[in-house]
């Protein structure tokens, strides 16, 4: 709809900040499940030999260079990736990464969580489990997911949070603009 030039003058500065808000406090949530705290010295031939800090070190970094605040955080316990979802958008966060390791073939209550909170949120995995055994073909949180991105060892966790940028920024533009 077209507003009178005299508002739309008004509007571009309010327009201007606002963006500049949203960018700078868009939150992002990666959680890493059961034994990814081992990653370096666990199968490095299926997962790769960088360590969990690392990867988290140059997601900061990208997130950082994408006006995206990331949050990276890991656990062994189930209870506490339900306790983290569920908690996410009261906590102020925009948008999910989430590598659940195992849990990923067996948790409905990561998967009711993630329907729960209904953030948008990207299934994430170091290796490509549709290459391998059967048990990891079926993922239980994949239909509360926008999608998954597997296969590319920590590149995975980069990739992800460049969809999920994609994401949130139009979701948060849509929210605010007066314009649609
Ligand atoms: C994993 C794949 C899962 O099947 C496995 O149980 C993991 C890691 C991955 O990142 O490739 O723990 O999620």
């Amino acid at each position: 709809r077209a507003l009178p030039d005299a508002r739309r003058g008004a509007e571009a500065p309010r327009r201007a900040r606002m963006t500049r808000e949203t960018a700078a406090t868009t939150r992002v949530l990666c959680i890493s499940g059961p034994n990814l705290q081992l990653l370096g010295t666990r199968e490095p031939g299926v997962y790769g030999s960088e360590t969990l800090d690392q990867i988290h070190a140059r997601l900061e970094a990208r997130s950082r260079s994408l006006g995206i605040a990331l949050e990276a955080r890991q656990t062994n316990h189930e209870g506490a990736i339900v306790d983290w979802i569920g908690n996410a958008p009261a906590a102020g966060f925009a948008g999910l990464l989430l590598n659940p390791g195992a849990y990923t073939h067996t948790s409905i209550a990561i998967l009711d969580a993630l329907s729960a909170a209904a953030l948008p949120c990207v299934e994430v995995h170091l290796s490509n489990p549709d290459a391998r055994e059967p048990f990891r073909r079926r993922s239980r949180i994949a239909r509360a997911c926008v999608g998954r991105v597997a296969g590319f060892g920590g590149d995975s966790y980069e990739l992800a949070l460049r969809s999920e940028e994609r994401r949130v920024g139009k979701e948060c533009r849509s929210r605010w603009s007066p314009y649609h």
